[in-house]
């Protein structure tokens, strides 16, 4: 059985967290946890990090950080986790969706700017769809001329790359590139912005007796989890090389096969995704060879107003989004995988074509 995406323990993971548990420092709080922050803003070159229980917790953080809540909108990419929707709906405020590119998954900007210019939002959500980099300069700048923050959810993408947004967020569950188990890191350059995350996460205590001036909702990683990420965190770099090698592999077997199609490639490639022709029936037969062999793929995410807590937001025109989602399938890509596992992969495909 091949698995979308699973991870791979080789290095200091059991040490670390043989550590901890001797230690007796194993909830949130510990030298893992500060160990991780440190590093993981080393990795990204960004001052600030609060390490999380989840992507989703880092996501509602950043957005409660940023004083969003009832009444807020806040735009997001049609297509996403529902784990972006849900972590607006979590404040309070509610999910405004925008249609995507074509070329690469991401948030249309020229949909962006015409609901902005249309309604109230009031925050800007841009995701890294499959490691796919929105196009966060326009977005930014955007951001700017409205005078509303940027929440980067890049919870697929975290690489050895500059964040420019003012928070971003990644995820490191276990369909990671790296993994803590389940675990979030939320980046920021911005001094305030960072004190208020930092806050969130925890108890708003002041200082060291039980005294707290704020309500904090207790998301912190525990320091189990952080051991598990740090280790992971040593093998980022050979776990990103190999992603790239895993996704080349894809394009260089199918890219010739009539009817299949690739997206642009991600710059932090994540689940390899190929898309096929209209009227073809292929993503249906590739799926059935591919379960038949015990080889697991993925239909792209559905759209957030196709899910049933999404019915009813007011939306723009999402046709590119309802069209991808339906001809998408995600191909197992994770950090376990060899490339030989690709090479009979691809070959499933091609026969069932
Ligand atoms: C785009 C996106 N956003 C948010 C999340 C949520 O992350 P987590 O599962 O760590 O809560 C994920 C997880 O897959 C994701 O892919």
């Amino acid at each position: 059985m091949i698995p979308i995406a699973s991870p791979c323990f080789q290095g200091n993971e059991v040490e670390y967290l043989l550590d901890c548990v001797q230690s007796g420092y194993v909830s949130n709080g510990g030298d893992y946890v500060n160990m991780l922050e440190t590093e993981a803003g080393r990795v990204v070159n960004t001052e600030y990090v609060v390490a999380t229980m989840s992507g989703t917790t880092a996501l509602f953080v950043a957005l409660k950080a940023l004083g969003i809540g009832q009444g807020d909108k806040v735009a997001i990419p049609a297509i996403t986790y529902i784990a972006t929707a849900n972590a607006v709906t979590m404040t309070g405020a509610e999910p405004y969706l925008i249609d995507i590119n074509l070329s690469n998954l991401t948030m249309n900007t020229l949909c962006l700017e015409e609901a902005l210019s249309e309604i109230k939002i009031d925050a800007i959500m841009p995701v890294h769809l499959l490691g796919a980099c929105p196009d966060m300069y326009s977005i930014i700048k955007l951001g700017q001329l409205f005078d509303i923050p940027v929440v980067a959810d890049a919870a697929c993408a975290l690489d050895y790359e500059t964040y420019e947004a003012d928070f971003t967020v990644f995820s490191l569950n276990a369909t990671k590139t790296i993994t803590a188990g389940t675990g979030g890191l939320l980046i920021t350059n911005k001094d305030e912005l960072y004190l208020k995350a930092r806050d969130l996460a925890g108890t708003c205590k002041i200082g060291d007796e039980y005294m707290h001036y704020g309500i904090g909702y207790n998301l912190g990683m525990s320091n189990i989890h952080a051991a598990i990420g740090l280790a992971q965190l040593e093998h980022l770099d050979h776990n990103l090389r190999l992603k790239d090698t895993l996704y080349d592999l894809y394009y260089d077997k199918l890219v010739d096969v009539d009817g299949i199609y690739f997206f642009n490639k991600p710059e932090t490639p994540w689940l390899t995704a190929i898309y096929f022709a209209t009227d073809s029936d292929y993503l249906d037969l590739v799926q059935g060879a591919l379960a038949h062999k015990g080889v697991t793929s993925r239909v792209l995410w559905r759209p957030i107003h196709l899910q049933a807590p999404y019915y009813e937001l007011e939306t723009s025109s999402l046709e590119v989004s309802e069209m991808i989602w339906r001809r998408s399938l995600l191909l197992p890509s994770g950090v376990a995988l060899k490339p030989t596992d690709i090479e009979d992969i691809c070959e499933i495909i091609k026969g069932a074509i």
